[in-house]
């Protein structure tokens, strides 16, 4: 698992040797009873990787990455959408109208035929209103949650994940000091430590200035995740450039051929896709640009001879790709 693991997440391995105790506490039979099997919060800059670790999660545990509880904590900002989570008390207005989010039912439905466990996301932890953190305060605590018509939820089979970029602005400064202030606090206090000692203090903070102490105090596991370096968003490329590949496999079959990124192609995409403040989000949108779309073309104009090489090569002008159908695989 680990293994399966790192190879779809990568440069946060502190992260993935954190969680993977949890699952196998679980899969042994040994999980705390009345309590969730772990709590994690998640922090760190964007496009690093913690939404991709919960994928990964139910990818190697579930066989698909939508096998997922997400919840996008940005919806429920005002304290009456909350009420959209747990539904409405029965001859409550809307008691109809509002079919609850986190049923029992619904958290038996990201389990699978593999695996009885339910990984659940609360993605942007912090823009949820007061009254959302107080209702997981229970379900942290005892793994139970009651819902409007009064029936429980239990959580004992899962794995919660809350995520946050609570810090991240500060964590920009940290990872570019010669823009905007110096965070002179941090810096003094953290001189000697590494970058990413630096980050999580940063997060930490923060995390500790936004929740209550009785929130903070029912996480199991508060992970930082480090900003990407250059090896590191090279192999997130490759895995991409990978993950086309077995796209056009599965959907070409036959009709398949095969794709070749150079690396001055690479490095283009690189400098396209990523950045320090953004992390790999990009990444995706670049490939789409640069070479999905060119390459979506070409197929339909009938122009790619099965079992061929399609290389996509630097234009002189640096400014984009071109493709070029050609020779045939060997
Ligand atoms: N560490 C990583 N390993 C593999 N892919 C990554 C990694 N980090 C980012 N990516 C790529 O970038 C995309 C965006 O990353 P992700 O959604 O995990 O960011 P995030 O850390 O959750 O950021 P945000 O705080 O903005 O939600 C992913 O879908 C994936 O393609
Ligand atoms: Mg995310």
């Amino acid at each position: 698992m680990a293994a399966q693991l790192a190879e779809r997440v990568i440069g946060q391995p502190e992260s993935l040797d954190a969680i993977i105790p949890y699952i196998q506490m679980y899969q042994a039979g040994l999980s705390p009873e009345g309590r969730p099997m772990g709590v994690f919060l998640l922090l760190g800059p964007t496009g690093t990787g913690k939404t991709r670790t919960v994928e990964a999660l139910a990818e190697v545990l579930h066989g698909n990455a939508k096998n997922v509880l997400r919840i996008d904590c940005g919806e429920y900002q005002m304290e009456h959408e909350v009420a959209k989570l747990i539904g409405a008390p029965p001859g409550y207005l809307g008691h109809r109208e509002t079919q609850p989010l986190l049923t029992q039912v619904k958290l038996n439905a990201v389990m699978s035929e593999q695996n009885n466990l339910s990984i659940v996301l609360f993605d942007e932890i912090e823009k949820a209103a007061g009254s959302l953190q107080r209702l997981l305060l229970g379900v942290l605590d005892k793994a139970s949650l009651r819902l409007g018509d009064n029936s429980m939820v239990n959580f004992e089979r899962s794995l919660i994940f809350l995520t946050s970029n609570l810090g991240a602005r500060e964590m920009a400064r940290e990872l570019r000091p010669e823009f905007g202030l110096e965070t002179a606090t941090v810096r003094s206090i953290d001189e000697g430590r590494s970058a990413a000692k630096r980050l999580e203090v940063v997060a930490v903070a923060a995390v500790k200035r936004k929740f209550a102490p009785e929130f903070v105090n029912r996480i199991d596991l508060m992970l930082t995740y480090q900003s990407l370096d250059a090896a590191a968003l090279e192999q997130i490329l490759e895995l991409q450039v990978r993950g086309l590949q077995e796209h056009l496999d599965r959907r070409l079959g036959e009709r398949s051929f095969q794709v070749d990124v150079p690396k001055k192609s690479r490095q283009f995409l690189l400098r396209r896709g990523t950045s320090v403040e953004y992390g790999a989000r990009e990444l995706k949108r670049t490939m789409h640009r640069f070479v999905m779309q060119p390459l979506a073309a070409l197929v339909a104009e009938g122009r790619v001879a099965p079992n061929s090489v399609v290389r996509f090569e630097l234009n002189a002008s640096g400014e984009r790709l071109d493709v070029l159908p050609g020779r045939l695989a060997a």
